[in-house]
């Protein structure tokens, strides 16, 4: 089944601009990254991402225009044109400076989404040091692990969040300063904090930038895998090359749009498209800082005049759920192209967005380590529903077998890999080259995800390759919610999966057995989720705890969580040979 997106729109009535890309076979022939560079007016080897999201739209007499337009949780709005911005980030680029942070160094903002949050990393960037944004309703031990392991230098962060930062700070030999932003408001800064507002108000708000170059650091955001920790997915200020083609090319950004991208910059999507990429295009955007809400959300399109919107499948499912009426009841004739990301979009949610909204949802697929939409289905091409669409152009993308060698048969599953290299792609995991190194193996670029790819060259999902948890399209590594609930007194031992969920694709699940002494009961199954969401917050703690006499394991002592998995499915437990158990 394909959608025809023309044809959809020739309907609605609501194609008011041609897309960017209308030939995406020449385009892709004729790509050149070269090109994408001279279009971003990058000269010579000065490249940061700050300057070509901010101060590059002023020089060009853009300066007046809206970048942001900021929705508060309490209804509040405000508006800063790109001149707003530029000002406000060299404010606070300069007082950074004066205490001391310096290229490379990394800073971490630990904040809501308010229009602070904005100033403050890309002040963070155009001093060269690196951004670390983290969300807000992470835990104190998240924090604490990410900031751990970039030895981070400072913490920016709210008065609200403030008593997660105080139950940490003292595990953080590196963390020299801790900022405390009120957003319209003062703030009562513990001593030897740091007050944003007082800082601001001395600073210059003429700041030469630092002269980054396309390989300097820029911003680093943590990804879970099977085993261990968070790692650091770190990026370059180049990245943003891919963020600006990308901004046009696959969210079809075109000048006069209002751009509303709903993921919060502490995951990925929330900066690459809740910064760089609009910005970069010298859009304007809506920036909410409140959740998920079916009647609000429809309110800021109609409000906004939104005309170009980017979300995610547990987003849509919730939207769905609350039926297409409240959605028909809006003025959404302002929009002309939907986006999602992070999980599979189902035929239905695409269907869903036609019916319920005049227009289909385009799902386009990448990760943290590509920082940029890898592939995507494009606003000139039909949908094919349930499909992650084509590769971008520039970008090479394959289905490989175990070999490493590409399966070229369409429809055969085997794991998606892309080609190394490319503006957007991470360099490094943060002080874990072995790690990085082994994303990368027969020439490719290894994504540990199942795929494959039909005749046309449409990509479709299958699933993930490891153990990592999709919960409403946040990745969770099992390990980080495991070690969490080992520290709880009664837990002898802990397993984590991802358990299917209608809504939020999938929930935390733990398996814990108790240590001798303890007994299963409800109030204790309560008190250990308790536990876990104090310590990881609600995103990360385990929504469902079931007791067991003890887990299933290798014989080298590995938790086999596939084998959790399969029995929690009620699936074929598969190659049991290095099960340990009885
Ligand atoms: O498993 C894939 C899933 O989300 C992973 C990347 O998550 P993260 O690093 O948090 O990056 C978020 C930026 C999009 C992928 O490896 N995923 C992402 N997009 C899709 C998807 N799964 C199915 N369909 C998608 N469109």
């Amino acid at each position: 089944m394909a959608m025809d997106y023309a044809e959809i729109v020739k309907e609605v009535g609501s194609l008011r601009a041609p897309p960017n890309l209308d030939d995406y076979e020449r385009t892709r022939r004729e790509w050149s990254w070269d090109r994408v560079r001279a279009d971003l007016g990058l000269r010579d080897d000065f490249v940061n991402q700050a300057y070509q999201c901010i101060d590059r739209h002023v020089y060009d007499g853009r300066g007046e225009k809206t970048a942001m337009i900021w929705e508060g949780a309490d209804g509040a709005i405000e508006r800063y044109t790109f001149e707003d911005m530029r000002r406000q980030t060299n404010r606070f680029a300069n007082v950074l400076r004066k205490l001391g942070v310096r290229k490379a160094d990394r800073v971490f903002i630990f904040a809501d989404r308010i229009p602070e949050l904005y100033f403050a990393l890309f002040g963070v960037l155009k001093v060269g040091a690196i951004g670390a944004p983290l969300f807000s309703a992470f835990g104190p031990e998240p924090v604490a692990e990410r900031v751990k392991r970039a030895e981070g230098m400072m913490i920016i962060t709210t008065p609200a969040l403030l008593p997660k930062v105080n139950a940490i700070r003292g595990d953080l030999p590196s963390l020299k300063h801790v900022m405390v932003i009120g957003h319209r408001a003062a703030v009562t800064a513990a001593e030897g904090d740091l007050d944003y507002g007082a800082l601001m108000a001395e600073a210059s708000d003429e700041f030469e930038i630092e002269r980054t170059g396309a390989e300097d650091w820029s911003i680093m955001h943590f990804t879970s895998g099977t085993t261990g920790l968070p790692k650091g997915a770190a990026h370059v200020h180049g990245a943003v090359v891919g963020h600006y083609a990308t901004g046009k090319y696959a969210l079809d950004l075109h000048p006069d749009d209002v751009f509303w991208c709903t993921a919060d910059p502490g995951w990925v999507t929330g900066t690459s498209y809740g910064m760089f990429a609009p910005w970069s295009n010298g859009v304007t955007q809506v920036i909410y800082e409140g959740g998920f809400g079916a009647t609000r959300w429809y309110d800021i399109i109609q409000r906004h005049r939104v005309t170009v919107w980017y979300t995610a499948p547990t987003a849509i499912r919730m939207l769905m759920k609350g039926g297409s009426r409240i959605a028909k009841q809006r003025d959404l004739s302002s929009l002309r192209y939907m986006m999602s990301v992070g999980e599979p979009l189902a035929p239905a949610g695409v269907v869903w967005g036609v019916e319920a909204i005049g227009l289909p949802f385009h799902d386009n697929w990448w990760q943290t380590e590509t920082g940029a939409v890898m592939i995507t289905n494009f606003p000139a091409l039909p949908i094919r529903p349930g499909s992650m669409g084509l590769a971008f152009p520039g970008i090479e993308a394959a289905i490989i077998d175990d070999e490493f060698q590409e399966i070229t048969q369409p429809m055969q599953e085997g794991q998606l890999a892309l080609r190394p290299g490319g503006p957007s792609m991470f360099r490094t995991y943060w002080q874990d080259e072995e790690r990085y190194n082994s994303r990368f193996k027969g020439g490719w670029y290894l994504t540990g995800d199942r795929a494959k790819r039909d005749a046309d060259g449409y990509f479709w999902f299958i699933g993930r390759d490891d153990d990592v948890i999709n919960t409403a399209g946040h990745l969770v590594g099992p390990f980080e919610v495991e070690s969490a609930l080992i520290a709880h007194p009664a837990v002898a031992e802990a397993g984590v999966i991802g358990k299917p969920d209608a809504m939020a694709m999938e929930i935390v699940k733990a398996f814990v057995a108790l240590k001798d002494g303890y007994e299963p009961s409800e109030e204790l199954r309560r008190e250990l989720i308790g536990h876990a969401r104090q310590r990881l917050g609600p995103g990360v703690a385990p929504r469902e705890i079931e007791f067991v006499s003890s887990l299933p394991k290798t014989r080298s002592g590995k938790i086999m969580r596939r084998l959790l998995k399969a029995r929690e499915l009620g699936l074929p437990e598969g190659d049991t040979s290095t099960l340990e158990e009885d």
